[in-house]
This record gives C-alpha cells, structure tokens and sequence, in this order.
C-alpha cells in the first residue's frame, strides 16, 4: 500500500480580492515537490464546520490553468458580516469543532490565507488547539503589518489607475473636479498607490491628517487644467471644518465652492476586488504559496509570509503580525508630494 502524504488544508477567509485563485493553483501545483496534498476548504471556517466538511483534493491538475487570471475565490470567502460566537465559550465550542474536523481530514496543518481580521482569529485557534497555521497575507487594503505586500494590492491599484484614466477624459471635457473613493477599511496605502500611479491632483488619506485650507490652497495652483482629480481614501471618516456625514457629498460642496467649479463624486466600489490579477500579482501569489509550502516543511507552528520592500520573501508569527504596526508607504508620500499632487499634509 502506498503511504499517503502529509495534507494540508487551505481556505481563503475576509474579503476577496485578486490573486487569490493563483496562490491556490499554486498550492495545487507545487505541494507535491514539497510532499504534500492539499485539501481546499470552501467558504473559511464554514466550510470545516460543515457536516461533512466542504472540501476537495487540490491536486495539479484539479484546476483549469485560465483560474490563475480570475478575480474572486473559487473556494469562497466569509467577511465581517458572518455572525460571530457572542460569548468565550461558543468562541471555544466553535474552535473544538473546527478542531475535531481538522483531525477527521488528518490534516498536519492548515494555510490561511487572509487578512489581519482572520490573522487575530487563526492565532486565537491555534493557541487554543496547537494546529499548525501557516498564513498568506493578503488584502486589497494593504495593511497587513510586518509585510510590505498583501495579495491582491497591485491588481486594485491598477484597476483603480485604469477607472481614475477614463475619468480624465470625462473630467476635462467638462472642467469639472472629480471626487473619487477608492476602498480601504481604515488606511490609505490604496488610495495612495492607485492615486501616485494615475497622477491626479489630490489625495486625501487619514494618515495625513488633511487641512483642508492648504489642501484646497494646493488645488488652487492647478486651477488651469481642464479637471481636477481628487482620490479619497475610504477609511478617512472627517475633514476638519467640514460638517460630518456623509463625507463625499459635503466634500464635493466645499470644493466646488471654494474652487469655483463643478464637482461630482464616484466610488470605485468593489470593480477594485473583482479585478483580474495582474502579472506582477500572479508572481506574487506563486512566490507566497512557495514560501508558505516551505514554511509548512521547515515545520513552522504558527507563521505568516512577509514581503519586505524589497520583495524577499520572509516571514513572522502569528501573534508578531498581529500587532505589528501599519504605516502607508513613506516612499509614496515622498513621491506624491514631489509629484505636486495635493495631499493637504500637515505633519
Ligand atoms: O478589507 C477589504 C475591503 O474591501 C475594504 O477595503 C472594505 O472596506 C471592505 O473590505 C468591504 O467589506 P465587505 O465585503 O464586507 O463589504
């Protein structure tokens, strides 16, 4: 009888974004030459839970090679709005049941490849239960501390850069000024990224604390092009001395007063999630299910994949990137302002 390889499970958890489907073909495709088999979990945490689990073998050749370039998860993804346990102790059931689960598939560990929301809820589980976990960062947010990079990062920015291009074109023709949102929780690494790439006018993000007398100053020198193109970051919830609420609408108000010209808003929305991933994220996603397979092979208990500015992969533990601080790309904010993007930065 054939002795059957270690398996590890895999499941995508919080929201989706590019490249999530090439780090799993990925998986499926090297965790052979590593020793492994790979059983992919559907839907996170739910798909363990289920009775029977959801899961499938990932071999190499499970998937169509055109997955490599589709947005989404093909296993499926649970975010913020799937109801938590309320108290410790269904916290603690709903651990041992995924527990029992992970014995009864003989699973040696499991891949997570999330965001910091699933990082703080694997490292719970772990501690709890000692089940190796090996974690893939990712987020279109790109603010997972301790790693320069999170999966699905370059594939919204340029999705965001081709969205902010055409509404040049529209922008110009009616000399307006165009407010758009672009996503990110509680940071502005995409706002600013998506904003550098497209050379707009302006980019308000919570980090740098935005004046909006030197922002609308820093506007005013522009006001000899046909538009103005302003990124606002989602997570940025106020503007001193502008009434609060719903923020786009008072900001497009001011604007349009102070700089004398039309002004519309548009959220970029989730086209930023859906978007195929770039080549630059397919490299990535490959790199990181390589390293999170020679993680599992050195033995790793509980580690994440880290991207330093560099792009050498690394790595840290769960309970280290947990808490490790976020901080937007200082090169970025160094460019945007010599770039003469208005940026209303005070400190
Ligand atoms: O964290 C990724 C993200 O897309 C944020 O940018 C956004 O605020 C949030 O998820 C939206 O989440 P949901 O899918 O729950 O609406």
């Amino acid at each position: 009888m054939t002795k059957r390889l270690p398996i590890l499970g895999v499941m995508t958890t919080g929201g989706d974004c590019p490249g999530l489907n090439a780090a799993l073909a990925a998986l499926g495709k090297m965790a052979p030459s590593f020793g492994y088999e790979i059983l992919a979990i559907r839907g996170g945490a739910a798909g363990l839970l289920a009775v029977p689990p959801d899961v499938f073998p990932l071999m190499p050749d499970t998937l169509p090679d055109t997955v490599i370039g589709q947005g989404g998860s093909i296993l499926g993804s649970i975010n913020a709005d799937t109801p938590k346990p309320e108290t410790e102790e269904a916290a603690l059931a709903l651990q041992d049941a995924m527990n029992r689960a992970v014995h009864q598939l003989g699973l040696a560990g499991v891949i997570v490849i999330g965001g910091d929301g699933s990082f703080r809820i694997a490292h719970a589980w772990h501690q709890h239960s000692g089940i190796p976990i090996i974690g893939i960062p990712k987020t279109i947010d790109g603010d997972v501390g301790g790693t320069h990079y999170t999966l699905g990062f370059d594939s919204a920015t340029a999705e965001n850069v081709r969205g902010l291009s055409l509404l040049r074109a529209t922008a110009d023709s009616h000399h307006r000024i165009m407010l758009v949102e672009v996503m990110g929780r509680a940071h502005g690494h995409l706002a600013l990224s998506s904003g550098l790439a497209a050379m707009v006018d302006g980019i308000l993000i919570p980090e740098c604390h935005p004046d909006m007398d030197m922002f609308c100053a820093q506007l005013d020198t522009k006001q000899h092009q046909k538009s103005l193109i302003v990124v606002v970051a989602e997570g940025l919830q106020s503007l001193p001395g502008l009434p609060g609420g719903r923020l786009m609408e008072t900001l497009a108000d001011h604007l349009q007063t102070r700089l004398n010209r039309p002004a519309r808003t548009m959220v970029m929305g989730y086209l930023q999630r859906g978007a195929p991933p770039t080549a630059f994220e397919r490299q990535r996603a490959i790199q990181m299910a390589h390293a999170a397979l020679s993680l599992a092979k050195a033995g790793a208990k509980q580690a994440v994949v880290t991207v330093d500015q560099h792009g050498n992969m690394g790595h840290m533990n769960l309970n280290t990137i947990i808490t490790a601080p976020v901080s937007v790309n200082p090169d970025h904010l160094i460019l945007a302002q010599a770039m003469g993007i208005a940026l209303g930065r005070t400190r």
